[in-house]
């Protein structure tokens, strides 16, 4: 079955295809262009001068949990700084949940991101830290989520040696849980792993033949950025604090630098510098880091309004960013672009343009979505 899509008022492709009309056939986007040029398609659909974008391609996300951290959240509005130790919290309301439970929390999020428009999702383990509970959180994680990063290294367990732990996930973990998963991650922080205890981790995921990504510079200046720009990581996330030297890195790497502004503004850190990394040629990729320590939320638009209203990114580098930065983070090229042969998935606004994502912020603009050549809000 084939659609045409017509009345397009403005379209982002990001890909050289332009026009005001495109065709889905079946899961796939079949063709881009004028209307008047429009091949036959089996059925046809106006959307009256509205915007078309890709769907949103949130590339970091913490799904699988159980737990509430509303507490945490309130110390930390009334000042209380944001630690990693909050983590632990949980980890253990994570453990004592049954598979079903963790399933529906994880349903339940992915459906709330894609009535918003993100159509595709990386989520990572984390939550578990023992080898049956990282096992466990990366299969549910693949039930639900488009991609699945072994988070294994997120935090040493409290009481257990941070050596022995990291004994414990570059070993016996990483062998249980890399069938199930793409990528592996560390967070590289104060309070969390070191430079040695998480490349240690990293080398052994790649022997596996995983992909790299890292948490890092996220609380304060650190190794992280240069760790995953030494590995040849897809991605290191985060980014809040840079050094002149991260930047320079990030620059002259593939390294994607993702930014995750709800996280910097739930844990009142200040904004990343994406304007100075932009300016120096890094690639920039936006997402929400929904979660419920640090960010917990879902919404790629608020990230996108943050960027642009409070972070200097334009609109279009900002959209650019959530949807193909999202995709280059994850190392695709078949989401976030809108061109034959690519993912149909694509996200109606209701507004003429991207550009009413910041000039209306906090207003839910979502008018339709078709994920896979489906339509489904
Ligand atoms: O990306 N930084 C490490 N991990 C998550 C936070 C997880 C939490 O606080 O539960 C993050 O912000």
């Amino acid at each position: 079955m084939s659609v045409l899509i017509t009345g397009i008022g403005e379209l982002t492709t990001n890909a050289e295809t332009t026009g005001d009309a495109l065709i889905i056939d079946g899961d796939r986007i079949a063709w881009v262009g004028e209307a008047s040029k429009a091949p036959a398609a089996d059925s046809k659909t106006d959307v009256e001068g509205r915007a078309v974008l890709p769907g949103w391609v949130d590339s970091h996300t913490h799904l699988v949990f159980a737990g509430d951290r509303t507490a945490e959240f309130g110390a930390r509005m009334a000042g209380k700084p944001y630690t990693a130790g909050g983590i632990a919290v949980t980890v253990n309301a994570t453990r004592q949940a049954s598979d079903a439970e963790l399933s529906e929390i994880i349903r339940k999020h992915v459906a709330e991101a894609l009535r918003q428009g993100t159509t595709f999702v990386e989520t990572k383990t984390g939550y578990g830290l023992n080898v049956p509970d990282e096992v466990r959180s990366a299969r549910i994680a693949a039930e639900h989520a488009d991609e699945v990063t072994f988070l294994g290294a997120h935090l040493v367990p409290p009481g257990e040696d941070a050596d022995t732990y990291v004994d414990l996930v570059r070993g016996e973990m990483l062998d249980a849980v890399a069938p199930l998963v793409r990528w592996a991650d560390v967070f590289c922080e104060k309070g969390a792993f070191d430079y040695d205890q998480s490349k240690a981790v990293l080398v052994a995921a790649k022997e596996k033949g995983l992909g790299l990504r890292v948490h890092g510079n996220q609380l304060g200046e650190g190794p992280g950025v240069r760790l995953a720009v030494e590995l040849g990581a897809a991605s290191v996330d985060h980014c809040t604090y840079l050094s002149q030297q991260d930047i320079d890195a990030l620059a002259s790497s593939d390294t994607v630098a993702t930014l995750l502004p709800a996280c910097d503004l739930s844990t009142r850190q200040s904004l990343p510098p994406a304007r100075a990394l932009l300016d120096a040629g890094a690639t920039v990729a936006l997402a929400s880091n929904c979660n419920p320590g640090s960010s917990y939320t879902s919404s790629m638009a608020f990230c996108v309004t943050t960027a642009v209203l409070q972070m200097r990114m334009s609109v279009e580098e900002a959209v650019w960013a959530a949807t193909a930065g999202g995709a280059q983070a994850l190392r695709r090229d078949d989401v976030g672009v809108i061109r034959p042969g690519a993912r149909a998935d694509l996200h109606v606004l209701d507004a003429p343009s991207i550009t009413h994502l910041a000039y209306r912020p906090g207003v839910p603009l979502t008018h339709a979505v078709w994920q896979r050549g489906e339509r489904v809000v």
